[in-house]
């Protein structure tokens, strides 16, 4: 499975804070928001990722990741010319997704809780059809919504509703099988002129080949679209970060932990970012230091 990350857009809401700079390499807390993203692509155990982003940004997510190879993996990068729509992401990335079913992730979504590794590892071989996450909020006129009947079943999902059907919304995180190129390619621009997610998981829909998954109570999908959702975002990683003495969406832990980087080549990132409390993680990390965590 290959995995997509997509950070362009225009990061509107957040200006003058994206005036010069990606919505994306923002800091959330103590790292740059696409961690959290990059760090759930890793904990399904995908390597080999694209970053789509703007003409303009994408060469510093370059200078930040490079290919990825000192995290053991596979990043590659393209530009998208203009904000097209998210559906537009399995056009770009064509070529690299080739014979592969793909997740894509937004840049700008943080999930983080207790099951995702596990809801992942459910998710991660599948092969056929398309599954998506929803998750209930309290303004869901936001975002695509979903439609049940009185059964439980899906029966519809709907852009940014005046009246929501429920409070369900879908989040940012979505895993297709192959077919997700040509069903983008039939797409139609919406009104507001861009390829529309929410019109690729009604063609799955349709199919009936679409699985909803819920993220539960405790759960925690975070938006930082805007100053109070980027403040609060960080205030919530803070808050968990000290309080547990671990690190959210540290890729270089997870990158170890899933075997993909040695000893050697967590100590030499330790090192170099040796000044920070994030270095010291790092370090702490390491096998030679177990003793002293205990
Ligand atoms: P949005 O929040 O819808 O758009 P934005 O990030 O440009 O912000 P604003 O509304 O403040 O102008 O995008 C959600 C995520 O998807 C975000 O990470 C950007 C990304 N995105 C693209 O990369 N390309 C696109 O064409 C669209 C629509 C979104």
């Amino acid at each position: 499975m290959k995995g997509i990350i997509l950070a362009g857009g225009l990061g509107t809401r957040l200006y003058p804070l994206t005036g010069a700079t990606s919505k994306q390499l923002l800091p959330v807390y103590d790292k740059p928001m696409i961690y959290y993203p990059l760090s759930v692509l890793m904990q399904a155990k995908i390597f080999e990722i694209l970053i789509i982003s703007t003409r303009s940004d994408l060469p510093r997510f370059q200078a930040l990741f490079k290919d990825g190879a000192h995290l053991g993996l596979k990043i590659s990068y393209k530009i998208q010319e203009n904000p097209g729509g998210i559906a537009e992401a399995f056009l770009i990335a064509e070529d690299f997704i080739g014979e592969d079913s793909v997740c894509l992730i937004l840049g700008d979504n943080i999930f983080y809780g207790p099951n995702l590794e596990e809801m992942l590892d459910d998710v991660k071989d599948h092969k056929e059809g398309a599954v998506v996450f929803t998750y209930h909020v309290q303004d869901p006129t936001r975002y695509g919504v979903v439609a049940f009947d009185e059964d439980g079943e899906v029966i519809d999902i709907i852009e940014k509703p005046k009246i929501p059907p429920s409070p369900y919304a879908v989040t940012g995180l979505y895993f297709y099988d192959n077919d997700v190129i040509s069903i983008a390619k039939s797409l139609q621009p919406s009104a507001r002129g861009e390829l529309e997610i929410t019109d690729v998981n009604k063609v799955y829909l349709e199919r009936k080949s679409l699985r909803v998954k819920f993220f539960g109570r405790g759960f925690a999908w975070l938006d930082t679209g805007t100053f109070d959702a980027l403040y609060k975002a960080s205030s919530y990683v803070q808050t968990i970060q000290e309080r547990q003495g671990i690190q959210i969406a540290c890729i270089e832990e997870i990158a170890y932990k899933n075997g993909w980087i040695d000893v050697a080549m967590l100590k030499g990132l330790a090192k170099v970012y040796h000044a920070s409390t994030y270095g010291s993680y790092l370090e702490g990390l390491c096998p030679s230091n177990d003793m002293q965590l205990i």
